[in-house]
């Protein structure tokens, strides 16, 4: 039995998957252990107390596998918990170990796909309430014009392996269409939930050609390129096997399925109980 001290991607659920998928294109000596908390899932309608309870369970459960960096590659969490992660809890139950999100990478970046220097961003109602990416982005691109519009239904259809029937149309008109009533200049749009690259193909027709799709897999996984050779005390520990591990909050059977359609290849995960673990 090799040595394994992967490091953890998270997600309430599937979305991390595309995530994940991108960072093992860039890193794919390395090993992983993916959660998706699907048991407890969508967390874009929670409350900050409840998401924030929820993902740093999942943090000390990846610490308790012998994860030494947590990548969150879900923005509801990363906009609701990772400040709070960071600056509270690390300190007292890690403090050498490191836990990063998925705004921030993205906020660095997405100013330089706009020309008209306006973007749309689709979130979760928990990522557009918590106004990460109008903060984050403002640090980066003071100058860039950032529209938000909230999809509640979306990930619900998503994970019900909805996202390609006719009833997600009509979800997915509304909510294009309303962003793009909020702004007219908007020629880039943020798919600001890792769910979100799979209704691609539906927004993009309703969005027109002229608007560029931005999803967050590659960014993040450069990110976290970047991250591993600043930072080779932390890259030094993980071990590069090239294995991955697959573990869900909820049916192993299901995520093998569904899993499968976000990560591109098949999947065999195991169900683990996370707060006892
Ligand atoms: N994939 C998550 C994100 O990026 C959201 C999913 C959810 O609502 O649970 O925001």
């Amino acid at each position: 039995m090799h040595d394994f001290k992967p490091i953890g991607v998270f997600d309430s659920g599937y979305g991390g998957l595309t995530v994940l998928k991108a960072i093992q294109q860039v890193l794919p000596e390395y090993d992983y252990l993916y959660l998706g908390d699907n048991a407890r899932t969508p967390y874009g309608t929670r409350s900050f107390e409840t998401v924030y309870k929820y993902t740093l369970e999942a943090v000390e459960w990846f610490f308790k596998q012998g994860c030494e960096l947590v990548v969150l590659a879900c923005n509801t969490a990363s906009a609701k918990a990772l400040r709070t992660i960071q600056q509270k809890d690390l300190p007292r139950i890690a403090p050498y170990k490191r836990v990063l999100g998925v705004i921030r990478p993205t906020a660095e970046v997405i100013g330089h796909y706009s020309h008209s220097k306006s973007i749309g961003v689709l979130a979760t109602t928990g990522t557009v309430e918590s106004e990460s990416y109008l903060l984050e982005i403002g640090h980066f691109f003071p100058d860039l014009q950032v529209t938000q519009e909230a999809c509640p239904m979306w990930v619900p259809l998503i994970e019900n392996g909805e996202h390609l029937s006719g009833g997600a149309d009509y979800f997915v008109q509304q909510h294009v269409h309303r962003l793009l009533q909020k702004n007219e200049a908007i020629d880039t749009i943020l798919l600001g939930c890792t769910h979100y690259p799979l209704l691609a193909p539906k927004i993009e027709a309703v969005a027109g050609e002229d608007i560029k799709l931005v999803s967050q897999g590659e960014i993040v996984a450069k990110s976290l390129q970047n991250y591993l050779e600043r930072h080779p005390e932390i890259a030094g520990l993980c071990t590069k096997n090239g294995h991955i591990q697959f573990k869900t909050t909820d049916s192993a059977a299901d995520f093998d399925i569904k899993g499968a359609i976000f990560f591109g290849k098949s999947i065999q995960s195991e169900q683990i109980n996370l707060v006892d673990n």
